[in-house]
Formats: C-alpha cells, structure tokens, sequence
C-alpha cells in the first residue's frame, strides 16, 4: 500500500514514521521546503523521544519514507492520503481554522485518478470530511474516491508508543471499500487484538473531540477538587488515589495541577464548544472547564506572589517550561503562563528545562537561561517546579539548600513528600495538599 500523509507536524510525522516501521511505503508532504530538507537529512522540527531514530531507519535503512514539498507529484500514485494539517483556533468565535484542510483538497482533488482514500486525521469538528467528500466532487467521479475519518489519540512525549500501542482505533467511513482498506492498513495492529471502532464519519470525528474533552474535564474537575482540599485540610493526592480505586472513574487524568496546557485540550474544547453553540446545545459543562482552566495559573501566581509578599527585584527559578515533559512544545504551557505574570510584577525568573528552553525564549526573551536546575536555583527567593521531567523528581534538596537565598518550594506538579522536604529546612507549598 502507498501512503501519502500531507502535513508534517505533531501527528503527520508520527503517523508517517509509524506507518512505515508496519512496512509500508510513505510520501510525507509539506509545503514548507526548509522543514523538508531537514527530514530529508531525519531531523526532527521538534523533540520527541524515538522519533529522530525512526526516520532516520527508514529514511536510510528501510527506504520505506521519503518527504518532498511537491503534493501535486506524489497523489496520483497514492492508495491512501492522510491529511494531517493542522486546525488551529480561528481568531473570531474559537472555531477551528480549516483553511489548510480545503487547501490540500482542492489540490488533491485535481490529481487522483484512480480510486484513493482520502483520510482526515487532523482533529476536525463534526461535517469537515463530509465537506471535504463535497469538494473534491467538485473535480472527480464519486468512484474515484471515498472519505475517511481517522482521528488519532497519540500524545506527546509519548507518541511513538501510543501510535504503536493505542488503545483503540476509530475509523469513520460510509463505504464498505474503504472500510476493508482500512481494516486492511491496521491489519497489523488488528492482530495485536488492537479494537477496532468502525462507525459513521460524524461519530468518529465527535469521538475525538469527545474524548479529548472528557480528558480535559477530568483534570479541571481534580483541580477544583484541589483548591477545596487546601481549604479544608484534606490531601487531593489521597483524594485522587482513592476515586482513582473506583473502575469506574480511573485513575488516569486525575493528577491535580496548574492546568492543562498543549496544543490539543485548549484549542480542541474551545471548538468543540463553538460547534455546540451552532447547534444551541448547552455545553456549560465545557464551558466550565474551559474557563476554570484559563484562570489557574492567574490564581496560582497571584497565590504565589501573596505566599511570601515577593517584590520587583526578587528571583524565582521555574524548573520545567515545556506544557508537558518529554516534549520541547510550549504553546499554551502553563508554565511560561505563570512565568509572564511573575515578570510583570517585576520578578526575575531563572529558568530550567531540559529540552524547552529555546522555544521558550522566543515566547518571553526575560526568562534568565540556565543549564541546570541547580545553576536556576543559585541565589533564588523561592523555586516553582512546573514541569514533572523526570530529572526533577529526584533533585538534590541539601544542594539547593546551598545554592538558594531563601528556602521555598512551589512543587505545581505534587511530586515531592512535603514533610521530606520541609524536614531538610523548606517550606513547600503544593498543590491541593
Ligand atoms: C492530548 C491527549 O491526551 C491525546 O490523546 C490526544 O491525541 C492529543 O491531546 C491530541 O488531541 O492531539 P497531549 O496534548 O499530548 O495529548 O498531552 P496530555 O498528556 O493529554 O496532557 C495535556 C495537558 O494536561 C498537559 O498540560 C498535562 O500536564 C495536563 N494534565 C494531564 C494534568 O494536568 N493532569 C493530568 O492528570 C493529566
């Protein structure tokens, strides 16, 4: 079979780099030549643990991937073309800009000849690939083509594995044909007792934004849950632990935190809500979720500054910048979001992070660059650990307590014992205990 994924951003490339390792033959395709001369030579526009080494086997090894800038030159021979461009939040009304996604179909739409799948895998609200199957009939015979909705679950810092490994596929068609070939395209995931969800193409794509939004809800939920606790003395890691017990709820999603960040929740709900508003369906639910969401870190840095009256000139090293670890993306990182409202109150920030700290520069130019959590702790008022990377789960607090002016700890991701580190000398504050 031969793949012609167009996109290579979070997903594109993954799914690319994955379809090849089951053995397949893949084209991924982009319109940004710099991007594409760097994958030509497997590196990666951006980090994520394995994926260098894929590319580069298949690349060099395998011979199974190969990238080019010239879409028009690869969809005639395709069997199956992903779309994987992305669908950011449009500046009026928070739906999701699909401009990239009509772009890649009116050009494809002009070079299939023979039967070709044509798979949305970007995240697109409900009824995009069924516009998509309208536009390209606009170009071609109906039995030259069918549509496909195929969303992807993947997350960073953990995508290879969860592309390799997931927990389900979802595959939304409304042809038997293309469903066999896309039964046959997962055949081997299939035989890994992978299940499979075959259902119409508007379910699949509400499944994604279903899913993600549930996700998202969850963690707002503990992290209300959170505030409530340290009102009342109660402990949200005990709590979450416990309701985590209970098969029915999961124990997954439930780490309280200073927010979800990402390229996906924030922007998946905020379109996802504007399609229920389309339709005048209440979603006060999400709309809950999304606006707790947006205020934490205000509350958590204004908590921060009242927790010891911190004043212009104080310094405050934040160890993690990246929304998550694993990964180098910031876009919407809690982190960097706590870290603008300390500066603006005329806080110096000295910051760490093992792999963020460029992309993070170019979003605050104030942040103090530095190369160790350790060299970020010299002479600081007080340490916020934002980022739950693994090299800061085990951090030497009698160093720090060398190195720091003043000894508190803002641990936003509960992963230390609070008495352990209030017996060598800190006071920590976390979150929700
Ligand atoms: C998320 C979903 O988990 C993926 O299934 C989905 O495919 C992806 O979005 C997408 O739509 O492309 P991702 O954004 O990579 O994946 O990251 P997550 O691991 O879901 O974390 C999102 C945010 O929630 C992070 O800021 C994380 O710190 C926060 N979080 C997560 C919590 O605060 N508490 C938790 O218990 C879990």
């Amino acid at each position: 079979m031969k793949l012609v994924i167009v996109g290579t951003g979070y997903v594109g490339l993954i799914t690319g780099a994955c379809f090849a390792e089951f053995g397949y033959n893949v084209i991924c395709v982009d319109k940004n030549n710099d991007r594409i001369n760097k994958l030509n030579n497997a590196q990666c526009p951006f980090y994520e643990p394995g994926l260098e080494n894929l590319l580069l086997k298949h690349l060099t090894v395998t011979k199974l991937l190969s990238f080019t800038n010239s879409l028009s030159e690869v969809v005639a021979d395709a069997d199956i073309i992903f779309i994987t461009v992305g669908t950011p939040t449009k500046r009026v009304e928070n739906q999701a800009d699909l401009s990239a996604v009509w772009e890649v179909a009116e050009e494809i739409g002009k070079k299939i000849f023979n039967y070709t799948v044509v798979v949305t895998k970007s995240t697109v609200p409900v009824g995009t690939t069924l516009e998509l199957k309208n536009i390209l009939s606009s170009n071609l015979e109906s039995d030259k083509f069918d549509v496909v909705s195929n969303p992807e679950f993947l997350r960073e810092g953990s995508a290879i594995n969860d592309f390799l490994r997931p927990d389900r596929i979802v595959i939304g068609t409304n042809s038997k044909k293309s469903e066999n070939i896309m039964k046959e395209l997962y055949r081997p995931l299939y035989l890994n007792e992978t299940p499979i969800v075959f259902t119409n193409i508007e379910t699949s794509e509400m499944i994604k934004y279903a899913s993600n939004s549930f996700l998202a809800t969850k963690i707002s939920f503990i992290n209300q849950i959170a505030d409530l606790c340290e009102k009342v003395g109660a402990n949200v890691n005990d709590v979450a632990k416990a309701m985590g017990m209970d098969k029915r709820i999961g124990s997954k999603f439930l780490h309280a935190g200073p927010g979800f960040g990402g390229s996906c929740f924030p922007k998946d709900i905020k379109a996802f809500v504007s399609t229920a508003k389309k339709y005048n369906i209440d979603f006060s639910i999400l709309n809950a979720v999304n606006d707790s969401n947006a205020i934490r870190p205000i509350n958590i840095a204004k908590k921060i500054l009242e927790s010891k009256k911190y004043k212009k000139g104080n310094t405050i090293a934040i160890l993690g910048l990246s929304f998550k670890p694993n990964t180098n993306d910031v876009r919407d990182s809690t982190s960097l979001k706590i870290a603008k409202l300390l500066i603006k109150k005329g806080i110096k920030i000295k910051s760490y992070d093992p792999k963020a700290m460029n992309n993070a520069k170019l979003e605050i130019n104030e942040l103090i660059e530095c190369k160790t959590a350790y060299e970020a702790c010299e002479s600081a008022d007080a340490v916020i650990i934002a980022t739950e990377w693994n090299e800061f789960r085990a951090l030497d607090f009698k160093k720090i307590k060398e190195k720091a002016k003043k000894l508190v700890i803002y641990d936003l991701r509960n992963i230390y014992n609070p008495k352990e580190l209030r017996d060598i000398g800190f006071e920590y504050y976390g979150i929700g205990t």
